[in-house]
């Protein structure tokens, strides 16, 4: 573990909506306003480096020098279907990201992931991407994504996740080393079937209550 490369995001907040997420008694409605939430929080988190210009601006009393963003425009993709609980929370800090979709099941027999759809922003190497999916485990699925990101150009990623199995971090770190990933928490291991112990299930039935 401790030769992963992973930023855990341990806010109190974020800790605690997680528990929530992860109780089994915890329904559709919740898990779904819960991940929007955390997706929130941690974007705050992760944003906080962000580089800031000077502007003149004038308010109703005095002209004055006052700060905005600078830096590359942004981009978020979350990775189908799972990742998509994590776009409004995201949206609602940051209005005008422009948003590309990468669909990836993971064969259940097999556990390595199937490729099934892309539409991206035709600006992806100009822009700071964040990736987004609620759960990294074997890493398969991320790590294809995020190859299919730079065959498309893009230079500069991010992924983030809720839970993280030190497996799919390392398999980040190892496919990946320019990407950083942050995460809520990084789990004890995988169990047979290539699920995060304790983890909180198949993230995307609990979301969209297809269980
Ligand atoms: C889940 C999850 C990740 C992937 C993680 O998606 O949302 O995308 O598994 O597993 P991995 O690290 O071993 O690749 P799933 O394949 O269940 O698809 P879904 O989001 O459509 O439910
Ligand atoms: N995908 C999930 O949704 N949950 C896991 O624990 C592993 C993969």
């Amino acid at each position: 573990m401790s030769d992963l490369k992973v930023n855990i995001i341990d806010h109190p907040l974020v800790q605690h909506k997680l528990t929530l997420m992860r109780m089994q008694e915890t329904g559709t409605k919740d898990f779904r306003e819960l991940l929007e939430e955390i997706s929130m929080l941690m974007a705050y988190e992760i944003t906080r480096d962000l580089p800031l210009v000077d502007m003149e601006i004038k308010t109703p009393v005095s002209k004055c020098t006052s700060k905005t963003l600078g830096g590359k425009k942004m981009g978020l993709i979350p990775i189908l279907r799972a990742g998509l609980g994590m776009v409004n929370g995201i949206v609602r800090l940051i209005p005008t990201i422009k948003i590309g979709h990468v669909g990836l099941y993971r064969d259940p027999e097999t556990l390595k992931p199937v490729e099934y759809y892309c539409k991206l922003p035709t600006d992806v190497s100009e822009r700071t991407l964040i990736v987004v999916d609620p759960m990294l485990a074997t890493g398969g699925s991320a790590s294809a994504a995020l190859s299919l990101l730079k065959e498309k150009g893009a230079k500069n990623i991010i992924f983030l996740c809720l839970v993280a199995a030190p497996d799919g971090v390392k398999v980040i770190n190892e496919d990946h080393p320019d990407i950083k990933v942050y995460t809520a928490s990084v789990d004890e291991k995988l169990n047979d079937h290539g699920y995060i112990v304790p983890g909180l299930g198949d993230a995307g039935d609990r979301l969209f209550g297809t269980l």
